[in-house]
């Protein structure tokens, strides 16, 4: 039975969670293979809203299997407090989710890392502040990586804390020096405490998650992958260094997840039908024009504001060299439209079809944020449509010049759109 990826095409906030929630039953496990509370959703089951951001979306399906894959990042008392979030709405987790014993576990001192290096007059990245990539900086680097199977054994959990705070209060009091206000030096102790406690709430939901995967796949079961952040985000591939410090592109899935890519037979991309992002580094196609223009406009009827951070999205038009360029190195099958609705009562609609560098014209997305820094978008101006479209249920009822704007997207990306999405609602929805 196939393997299914949702990822987003663009710097993540698509609404991917949409679209996992309209393949709804057709899955016996969801996945998470990378980052970790930096990614945001908000879920309604048993007609109550819960804002998650280190479980995957797809947890409230009844008779679904959550899994945590080994390449993602986890704060404790997060993971416990959105399980708790849920129990307390109705939704008991236990024997439904696991988190592997592999996942990198996020320690204070990570977020401590982060917000000195984020606090320096320059090299801001733009992050969300959860200790992502601190902690995936101790993973590569071997010496200061702790995981999630290690905290069930407390012995070994102080001995390493032991070895590891002592360096880590060093290595922030030098980076403090000068540029920020200097911390109080980290306990070990304390932290083992802290840590121990938390691993006795954790402790039923560890396992050995590709194995799971893996007997999963042999038994003909249903698998879909669902990608944290866009795939402009991802660490090798993305607009570097202005991305997060994981895998989010499909290819995180062997390495964060412990699947072989011959698993994954079908790959969904997803899109908006303008684009946002949240955090520092180039934006081509960015509507940067200030409180009455039309960036503002469509922040505000899009509702453009972080939900991890709160930080209002940078909005600009939809840049089909950039989706281009994501949907190969993705693989991806198809695309789907989300937002659409949020583009009605604009009399012009731009679409990036090609960039200026100095002075020549390319269709090839430079990656290198040094690069794209240089890039001056080229726009196909087409009508719009003044229509409210959020009713709209088969594509024969969207205006002609909306249908339009989706051929042009087909066209210029190169994929069928499968879906459209008009509006929150999962019945705001044309299956095309
Ligand atoms: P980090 O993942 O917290 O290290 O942040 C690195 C970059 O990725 C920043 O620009 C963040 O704003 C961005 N980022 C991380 N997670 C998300 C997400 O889920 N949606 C959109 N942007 C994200």
């Amino acid at each position: 039975m196939p393997g299914t990826c949702v990822v987003g095409l663009q710097w993540g906030d698509e609404a991917k969670g949409k679209i996992v929630d309209l393949l709804g039953d057709k899955f016996d496990f969801v996945v998470r293979y990378n980052g970790g509370a930096n990614a945001g959703h908000t879920v309604v089951a048993n007609g109550k809203t819960f804002k998650l951001s280190l479980l995957p979306t797809g947890v409230i399906r009844p008779n679904v299997r959550s899994v945590i894959g080994n390449g993602v990042v986890i704060y404790p008392p997060r993971f416990l407090e959105e399980v708790g979030q849920l129990r307390a709405g109705g939704i008991e987790l236990s024997g439904s989710l696991v988190l592997s014993d592999h996942a990198h576990v996020i320690f204070p001192y990570h977020m401590e890392e982060e917000r000195l290096a984020e606090s320096g007059a320059e090299g801001k990245i733009g992050t969300t502040g959860r200790g992502i990539g601190p902690c995936y900086q101790d993973k590569v680097g071997r010496r200061f990586g702790i995981r999630v199977g290690e905290l069930l054994h407390p012995a070994h959990l102080r001995d390493r804390l032991r070895y590891v705070v002592p360096f880590k209060n060093r290595l922030m009091a030098a980076f403090a020096n000068g540029h920020a206000s200097a911390l109080k030096p980290l306990d070990p102790e304390a932290i083992s405490d802290e840590y121990l406690g938390y691993a006795e709430s954790i402790r039923p939901y560890v396992t050995d998650t590709s194995r799971l995967l893996q007997d999963a796949f042999r038994d003909g079961k249903r698998v879909l992958f669902e990608a944290a952040q866009g795939s402009l985000l991802d660490v090798d591939h993305g607009t570097y260094p202005y991305v997060t410090s994981s895998s989010s592109l499909p290819s995180g899935i062997w390495g964060g997840a412990g699947v072989p890519a011959k698993n994954i037979q079908r790959i969904i991309g997803v899109v908006k039908a303008y684009t946002t992002r949240v955090g520092k580094g180039p934006f081509p196609t960015e509507l940067d024009d200030g409180p009455e223009g039309l960036g503002e406009r469509i922040r505000k009827i899009g509702r453009e504001y972080g939900t991890v951070t709160g930080r209002p999205r940078r909005v600009g038009w939809f840049d089909a060299v950039a989706v281009r360029y994501t949907a190969a190195l993705a693989g991806a099958d198809e695309i789907t439209v989300m937002l659409l609705d949020v583009l009605s009562g604009l009399p012009e609609l731009n679409l990036c079809t090609a960039y200026d560098i100095d002075n020549e014209r390319t269709t090839h997305f430079p990656s290198d944020s040094f690069q794209l820094e240089r890039c001056r978008p080229i726009y196909e101006t087409i009508p719009g449509w003044r229509e409210d479209i959020t009713a709209a249920r088969t594509l024969s009822d969207l205006p002609t010049a909306a249908r339009q704007y989706l051929d042009r997207i087909e066209e210029l990306v190169g994929l069928r759109v499968t879906v459209v999405s008009v509006g929150p609602d999962r019945v705001q929805t044309i299956l095309v």
